[in-house]
């Protein structure tokens, strides 16, 4: 029994409105690894929600946290006032961030985040005389969110276009090459060079025009794009170099996705900021935090005269009490049931050959991955969009999957079990056969 008449009036946020109004996929409940729906259907989630359920659902610890301190102190202002459990998160947080990111910034969204990292490195190249290095580089195919900073240091052309002048952006070029690269397992082997586009973006804008390169160490909404070796570390030294900050958006990677606390770790790689979100409260109270180099905060804090606010960014909402008792209560059970390294285990291994198993079945011209995060890509013969419908069959045989064009990309919640990873595999298999053989 619904408490509605119509579905009128939710306006649904990235969703064919129309199309799903008329044959709707609602989930009623969710436990573990498992979605159920309103027809009674038991549904894989293959995704961790929006990669974000990282520890499963239904985790009462989270949830009786979350309610006891709705109880205790369900909300203060953050402006000019405090409360102990922001300070609390803040400290058990960094414990997890690489060396010298020791500060915290806290939003409610990834792409709260990724504003407040864009709006830190300004406010730092000011701080520090710079004022001049306002434009950002991001990176073709890069998802940092739907703010303005956010479409325009992302790639993904439908998410930039039709929104008007945005800001002064330039673009790397995406690091996908299916000729080179197909059916890698973990990092691919080609394509470093095209961390060298930097040093031309740098030489056509000028390093002292640029305040900031940003990239998701793997692109997780642009199709699972992985960084080819060294990649990423060329990066680092070209941004060292010419005195530009690098930001890693690890909205996605971070929390254990990659079998490390951050890509970061997992790539030996240090940026200069890391945004985060999702898996830091295993997606069930809204958070997103940007950890911060402990001399960009030295800079901005210092640079102000004692006794006025040095920042002036901040959300009503930031550091809300009942988030931090949610990533408090998640932490603890990362700690305890050691998900933040089971990726790079067992268990990513058995991911990785079961997935690379799809090798050889019909329509399916890539399988990439690297812990626990996966794309199958596939290519129609007759050129069509197959995602949506792959997608749509999937769900229909208990699978839920995320399409991006005609790439089905997986990041199941860390507690997955090699049953469930059969069960995938199966269902793909069974797919592919069926559509295209
Ligand atoms: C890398 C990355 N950055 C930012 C975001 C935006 O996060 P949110 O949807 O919480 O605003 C996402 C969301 O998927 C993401 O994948």
């Amino acid at each position: 029994m619904k408490n509605y008449q119509s579905m009128d009036h939710f306006w649904m946020p990235f969703t064919a409105n129309r199309a799903f109004k008329n044959a709707p996929r609602i989930i009623e409940r969710a436990e573990g690894v498992w979605l159920h729906n309103d027809r009674g259907d038991k549904i894989l989630d293959a995704t961790a929600g929006l990669w974000c359920v990282n520890a499963g659902h239904g985790r009462r610890q989270i949830a009786e946290a979350m309610g006891q301190q709705a109880m205790k102190l369900d909300y203060t202002s953050p402006f000019n006032l405090g409360h102990d459990i922001g300070f609390e998160f803040a400290e058990r947080l960094v414990k997890y961030t690489p060396e010298n990111l020791n500060r915290v910034f806290f939003a409610n969204s990834g792409s709260e985040a990724v504003e407040s990292a864009l709006k830190i490195a300004l406010a730092y190249q000011n701080a520090r005389g710079k004022g001049g290095k306002y434009r950002f580089i991001g990176r073709e195919k890069a998802y940092h969110g739907v703010n303005f900073g956010g479409i325009s240091v992302g790639g993904l052309t439908p998410n930039r276009k039709g929104f008007g002048p945005l800001l002064p952006v330039d673009h790397l070029p995406h690091t996908l090459d299916l000729s080179r690269n197909a059916f890698s397992k973990g990092l691919p082997e080609h394509g470093i060079e095209k961390a060298l586009e930097l040093e031309n973006l740098v030489q056509f804008h000028g390093a002292e025009t640029i305040a900031a390169v940003i990239v998701e160490p793997v692109s997780g909404a642009g199709g699972v794009v992985l960084p080819p070796i060294g990649y990423l570390k060329k990066l680092r030294e070209i941004c060292t170099r010419h005195d530009i900050l690098l930001i890693f958006d690890e909205v996605i990677t971070g929390w254990g996705r990659l079998g490390a606390p951050f890509a970061s770790q997992k790539f030996d790689v240090e940026p200069d900021m890391i945004t985060s979100a999702k898996g830091i409260t295993n997606g069930v109270a809204p958070m997103g935090a940007v950890f911060v180099r402990d001399e960009i905060y030295d800079t901005v804090v210092n640079a102000a005269p004692e006794g006025t606010i040095e920042f002036f960014h901040g959300y009503t909402y930031s550091a809300h009490p009942v988030s931090c008792a949610a990533g408090l209560a998640t932490l603890d059970i990362y700690a305890s049931e050691g998900l933040l390294e089971r990726a790079s285990g067992e268990i990513g291994e058995y991911f990785e050959a079961a997935l690379h198993s799809l090798k050889g079945e019909p329509g399916i011209v890539d399988v990439r991955n690297c812990g626990l995060v996966a794309a199958v890509q596939y290519a129609a013969p007759d050129g069509s969009l197959v995602g949506p419908k792959i997608m749509q069959r999937c769900y229909e045989k208990g699978l839920s999957v995320r399409a991006v064009g005609d790439i089905i990309a997986f990041s199941p919640p860390l507690i997955i079990e090699k049953e469930h990873i059969d069960q995938i595999v199966d269902t793909l298999g069974s797919i592919a056969r069926e559509m295209f053989a």
